[in-house]
């Protein structure tokens, strides 16, 4: 699959695209069956919020198989080897559940902060992608991006280790403040099945979930081989160190696993 001149004007321009149903009902829903599976687990990989609600699933595309093959799909690699003009490692893969009543907040940040100061990540040329697994809507903390916030560069930041389970480089609200002024706020929204691709230095962030809708999102990290992180600090699993560039699945690859997946369940 492949961007039109358009889309890739208006990635550049805003930051983000927004691609909605980009994968079927039928894919989806095997990836959101495994996801509650996967958040049932306890294994280290598995982080909670403080109230022991899940928060954040790492690396699952290594141990499961909807997830290795989303991990390699070419409706997703394809356009980001086009924007990123190089092949494509797994930096990060993460499933964050922002569960019902429990889903806890996000601070403004910028991705790009983290890789840069945490993982020795050479250029901002890492793309973000959230594929939607549930609906995301208004109400249900969809993720906020500020509009062409991208093209500052990485912003002055503070290490928050308290304010929620996931420490963060978080920004601060006067510079919150002055972007927002320039660019708004966009928070796409829409069916599951949708993708969402944004630039490393897209500032954004979430607030958290009152409401019985989880808000289930895949984040995958896709970063340009030549750009491998020279220095990281976390663990392996939740920055990958394995730069071997992806090869792609076929593309109705997820749909047969879904098929074989629902057939066995019968
Ligand atoms: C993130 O910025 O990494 C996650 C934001 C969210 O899940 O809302
Ligand atoms: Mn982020």
């Amino acid at each position: 699959m492949k961007l039109t001149p358009q889309q890739i004007a208006h990635f550049r321009t805003e930051g983000y695209l927004f691609l909605p149903e980009l994968f079927t009902a039928e894919e989806v829903a095997v990836m959101r069956t495994e996801a509650e599976a996967i958040y049932a687990q306890h294994r280290p990989e598995i982080w909670r919020e403080k109230s022991g609600a899940p928060r954040t699933a790492f690396a699952a595309h290594k141990y499961n198989e909807a997830f290795r093959l989303l991990a390699a799909h070419p409706r997703m690699i394809e356009p980001v080897e086009q924007l990123l003009e190089d092949r494509l490692y797994m930096h990060q893969f993460k499933i964050n559940a922002k569960s019902a009543f429990t889903g806890d907040v996000w601070q403004w940040h910028q991705d790009y902060g983290t890789w840069a100061r945490d993982d020795g990540m050479p250029e901002a040329r890492a793309m973000n992608i959230a594929v939607f697994l549930d609906e995301v809507m208004p109400i249900n903390g969809p993720l906020m991006l500020v509009p062409r916030s991208h093209t500052g560069g990485t912003l002055d930041a503070r290490h928050d280790l308290e304010t929620t389970s996931y420490p963060l480089w978080t920004l601060d609200e006067a510079t919150v403040t002055r972007l927002v002024e320039q660019g708004g706020i966009a928070t796409p929204t829409g069916k599951p099945g949708g993708l969402l691709m944004f630039h490393g230095n897209l500032v954004h962030g979430s607030a958290g979930n009152i409401t019985p809708y989880p808000r289930k999102i895949v984040y995958l990290t896709l970063n340009a081989v030549s750009n491998y992180i020279r220095t990281p600090t976390r663990a392996e699993f939740i920055a990958h160190t394995d730069f071997t560039p992806i090869e792609t699945v076929p593309d109705d690859a997820l749909a047969q696993f879904a098929r074989s997946y629902r057939a066995a369940a019968e």
